[in-house]
């Protein structure tokens, strides 16, 4: 496998070469490509002797003078033989440009070009850090998917004592170890995944919504692209930063969950509704702040659309749905009823009054549940752990349904009574 390394321009530069050769230890062949900035700080020969490969400084052939051809479009191959990118370390100025799109140089052009899953370390001054333009375009490569890797606070080279201090570089090599370690079963699936909370608004200040972190949904759509899925992940508001690799859209009410959904479903071979949706929202938003003072309040709250029950009735063959529910008495009976009434292939039940299940932990205690009545409680585990169990049961079912259509195959083949021919 090959990660391209994108070295920057800061002091933590000279990490890089460390993080280089971790990267070589799990068994990574890495490419460096350096910013002109980066070249301020190490040499690209340092970079050439450990990985033995040029190191890519330029767009353009500096040696030949001029651009040429080969040179022009070795960002495209680059990008295409990469299974991972990662900058490390990565600059306010780079995050920035990632950010806007901009491509003035090799690695912002590779960035744009790529698809891998794209892995970013910054290390810059605390102030900077903090700037709420850095801080915003981090946000904007979060939601697209981007993981970064939050730098640790300590002692920077500007003197200052704050967050800006580069990851540990054994960190940024697990990270990418991780990334990548995947197994394939979900190739060639498209997977779309809901996470997180929806919110319904009563007025411009307020709304109601519920405790969901989004862990359990983000942990699966993170499952998913790792066995080799193309992942979408639809999220209402969630506490964690969503997982890189994927296309992130954002939504914040039932209705706006309901439409990306619907965008989407067509396309779709294996349907997670993670989501913790609101079943109910203010039948009138105030267009104004609702005053303490104006006395006792009534809400009134109409039913929101149910999602999952209303895109199982348009589902195609193929299409595998897998409905989640938290439930807080008569768990498996309440679920199996959801099962049946939304005619799902699978449903994700748990007590959400355990310890060590639902809201905002890092744990999960879930039984699955089989359109066929099979039911398979699951001890508690982490999240990550409870989603690949989910998803070793959606690839048996998807197996099952493989082994459905050729059976239904080789019986229409049967030559046709007295016929002695194939119909
Ligand atoms: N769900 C949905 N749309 C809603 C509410 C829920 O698609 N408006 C989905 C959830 O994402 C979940 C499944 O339906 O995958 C079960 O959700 P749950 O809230 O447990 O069930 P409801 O059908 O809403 O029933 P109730 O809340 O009355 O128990």
């Amino acid at each position: 496998m090959q990660v391209a390394l994108g070295v920057t321009g800061g002091i933590a530069a000279y990490k890089s070469a460390e993080l280089l050769r971790r990267l070589q230890d799990r068994g990574f062949e890495v490419q460096v490509i350096m910013t002109d900035a980066a070249r301020q700080f190490v040499t690209p020969l340092t970079f050439a002797a450990l990985s033995g490969r040029k190191v890519i400084t330029g767009l353009f052939d500096e040696a030949a003078g001029e651009a040429n051809l080969a040179s022009v479009i070795e960002h495209t191959a680059v990008a295409q033989n990469m299974d991972a990118l990662v900058i490390a370390p990565a600059t306010a100025d780079i995050i920035a440009k990632m950010a806007a799109g901009i491509a003035d140089d090799f690695l912002t052009t590779l960035y744009l070009a790529a698809r891998a899953p794209t892995i970013v370390a910054p290390a810059m001054n605390v102030n900077m850090w903090e700037h709420p333009a850095t801080q915003h375009n981090l946000q904007i490569l979060r939601d697209r998917g981007v993981h970064v890797i939050e730098p640790e606070e300590g002692y920077l080279a500007c003197g200052m004592i704050g967050a800006g201090r580069l990851a540990a570089v054994e960190t940024i090599a697990q990270t990418v170890f991780e990334t990548l370690s995947q197994r394939s079963d979900l190739e060639g699936e498209t997977v779309l995944v809901t996470a997180g909370r929806t919110e319904e608004p009563l007025d411009p200040c307020r709304f109601l919504s519920n405790r969901s972190s989004g862990k359990m949904g983000y942990a699966l759509a993170e499952a998913a692209r790792r066995r080799g899925a193309r992942v979408t992940l639809i999220s209402g508001r969630s506490s964690v930063d969503p997982p890189p690799g994927m296309v992130v859209e954002r939504v914040r009410t039932a209705l706006e969950m309901m439409e990306a959904v619907n965008k989407h479903f067509h396309e779709v071979t294996i349907f997670l509704m993670a989501a913790a949706v609101a079943d109910f929202r203010p039948m009138r938003i105030a267009p104004a702040k609702l005053k303490r003072n104006s006395g006792a309040l009534a809400l009134r709250l109409e039913p929101t659309a149910d999602i999952l029950g209303e895109v199982a009735r348009r589902r195609k063959p193929r299409q595998l749905l897998v409905g989640f529910a938290a439930e807080t008495e008569n768990v498996v009976s309440n679920a199996s009823a959801k099962l049946r009434a939304k005619q799902l292939d699978l449903m994700v039940a748990n007590d959400v009054t355990q310890p060590g299940a639902g809201f905002e932990v890092d744990t999960n205690i879930v039984t699955l549940l089989f359109a066929d009545g099979r039911q398979i409680p699951l001890q508690k585990m982490g999240k990550l752990d409870v989603a690949h169990r989910i998803l070793d049961a959606v690839a048996q079912l998807r197996s099952k349904l493989g082994a459905e259509k050729t059976l239904a195959i080789h019986v229409s083949t049967e030559p046709a009574e007295g016929s002695g021919q194939l119909r």
